[in-house]
């Protein structure tokens, strides 16, 4: 019943605890970890637009430069001059070794034909008049084109400016390497997933993505999602992991530079920092768990022990309670009884001395008598005995103060005793501790106490055994162990053993059963203590314990 108890509280606070503990751990857990992914978040974020920015000044600046020094070109120069390929071949070399990446240079009339021309294939006398790039360079002045295949059959775009020299309209036209302008929009691409590309207003690739697709092929991208400035997307694509896009609108407001990550591989530094987070978050919940766990359990050992404790000294106190009433009892009755049995003994002894006289000699049942009378006097007697030593016991209640040894006491005791046990072939040993102080308690009352025990001892013993007597000594006690092999107490008779008058010695006048309640009722008068072992079969241990009280010095 009780254990079932126990086991309920010590759950209930295993659990409260775990729960108190755990609440605030998971919730700071939770708490710290979204605001580190928010502000991580934030911070890609950041990153992925100011590359998507700067990269596209990049490109800006690189588109910026061929039209400056193209338009510079044919502004400088007369197209009656050009048209001899010497000095265009010249006016080539200059612009590639101001500025590189261009591949061709030609100068075109106003019909569309090519007049002139330096670079790897042979374009003069090409036309152009029904091309589109054509029709608007003559309207605008200045032309940069998507990249296209064209004659060469290779992706590039080109940069033409007009030109008007009095009646004459000309165009000076370059192409570009489209592998120099590649190379520097790849440059923006980093980590594993990352890409960095060119779309045109139509969402064609304008430079080749490392991923999934080619130079020219639909990029399956929405430029119209973008706004000025540089704006950050995430899409989902068709083929699996979402991805973040920055995508920067370029100068020529034609082209889109897009930088573009894989979420996953862009969270991973989260992920990392999550899995440290819930690493040390379980660690610290099994500590909790092992802690609460210990500290529980130990505290409700704690309380078993004391309450059971508690119990044991509850059952004391009401024995030692029920012997005091008893006792109290008893020794009331015994006084009554006392005067009594004088008047008794006072009566059988006047009708022995009447049995003496003439007339009673003569009589048949003289004999019967004078037996009836000898019972009365035998039976009074046994009374007496018991009313005499519960009255001694009674009026010397107070223990005296006088020096006392006990270990001679015992010794004492024993050779008291000695002579009765030999007969029955019963050997009484003593085993000391040394340096058992003197102390200040009475002789008498002590001595009483082992006699009590030793006859008990050897009353148990029976015949044939080994009454062992042992002294210890603590801070504040001075113990005696009487230990016999006799039968033992049986259970339930262990509860009794104490009460006035409990014995087991019937027969003659062998047993009053006042001893054990005498020597009970001594200790506890003197501050001590009067306790046994008893295991059925194997033997009985009493102990007395005598509080040490050092003698004051005369
Ligand atoms: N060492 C022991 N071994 C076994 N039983 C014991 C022992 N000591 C006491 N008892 C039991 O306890 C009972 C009470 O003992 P107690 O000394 O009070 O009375 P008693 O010995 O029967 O009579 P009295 O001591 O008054 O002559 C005994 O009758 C006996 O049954
Ligand atoms: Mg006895």
């Amino acid at each position: 019943m009780k254990t079932i108890l126990y086991d309920k509280l010590q759950k209930q606070i295993i659990i409260t605890g775990l729960m108190i503990a755990f609440i605030p751990l998971v919730l700071t857990g939770t708490i710290i970890y979204f605001q580190f992914a928010g502000m991580f978040q934030d911070k890609i974020e950041a990153q992925m637009r100011y590359r998507s920015r700067a990269q596209a000044e990049t490109v800006d600046l690189f588109l910026k430069e061929r039209t400056a020094i193209l338009t510079a070109m044919a502004d400088t120069h007369l197209f009656h001059d050009l048209l001899q390929e010497n000095k265009l071949a010249q006016l080539f070399k200059i612009m590639n070794q101001r500025a590189g990446a261009f591949m061709d240079l030609g100068v075109i009339d106003a019909s569309g034909i090519q007049q002139a021309y330096v670079g790897p294939y042979n374009l003069k006398g090409a036309d152009y008049y029904s091309q589109q790039w054509f029709a608007e360079v003559m309207s605008k002045g200045l032309y940069v084109s998507d990249v296209y295949m064209g004659y060469r059959n290779m992706p590039h775009f080109i940069i033409a400016v007009r030109r008007q020299e009095n009646d004459t309209i000309w165009i000076l036209r370059a192409t570009v390497d489209s592998d120099i302008f590649e190379g520097i929009v790849r440059s923006a691409k980093i980590g594993k997933t990352g890409d960095a590309y060119i779309v045109n207003r139509e969402g064609i690739f304008q430079t080749p993505p490392r991923f999934h697709g080619k130079i020219l092929d639909p990029s399956g991208i929405d430029p119209n999602l973008f706004g000025r400035g540089t704006t950050l997307l995430e899409l989902e694509k068709e083929n699996g992991e979402p991805r973040l896009l920055a995508g920067s609108r370029l100068a020529n407001d034609k082209w889109l530079l897009i930088i573009s990550e894989v979420k996953a591989e862009e969270a991973e530094g989260l992920i990392q920092a999550r899995n440290i987070e819930i690493g040390v978050m379980v660690i610290g919940a099994i500590l909790i768990v092992v802690a609460t766990i210990f500290a529980t359990r130990r505290t409700i050992h704690l309380l078993e022990y004391t309450d059971s404790k508690m119990s044991r000294l509850n059952a004391q106190l009401v024995q030692s309670d029920k012997l005091a009433a008893l006792g109290k009892m008893a020794a009331g009755i015994a006084h009554e009884i006392n005067n009594p049995l004088a008047v008794i003994i006072q009566k059988t002894g006047w009708m022995e001395d009447l049995l003496e006289e003439e007339e009673f000699q003569n009589s048949k049942n003289l004999e019967e008598l004078k037996k009836s009378i000898q019972k009365i006097e035998f039976h009074v007697e046994r009374a007496r005995k018991v009313v005499h030593s519960m009255l001694g016991y009674a009026r010397r209640m107070e223990p005296r103060q006088e020096d006392v040894d006990v270990y001679d006491t015992l010794n004492q005791t024993i050779a008291l005793l000695e002579n009765y046990a030999r007969l029955s072939n019963i050997r009484i040993t003593i085993e000391s501790a040394e340096d058992l102080p003197i102390i200040a308690s009475d002789q008498g009352q002590l001595q009483q106490v082992f006699m009590n025990l030793l006859s008990n001892a050897i009353d148990a013993v029976g015949k044939d055994g080994i009454i062992k007597v042992i002294t210890e000594k603590t801070a504040s006690q001075i113990i005696v162990r009487v230990i016999d092999n006799g039968p033992g107490i049986p259970k339930d008779r262990q509860k009794k053993v104490f009460e006035p008058f409990f014995t087991t010695k019937h027969g003659g006048d062998k047993g009053m059963g006042l001893g054990l309640w005498i020597s009970y009722t001594i200790m506890e008068k003197m501050g001590g203590s009067l306790n046994f072992v008893s295991e059925e079969g194997k033997g009985t241990t009493f102990n007395v314990q005598i509080p040490i009280v050092i003698p004051e010095k005369k």
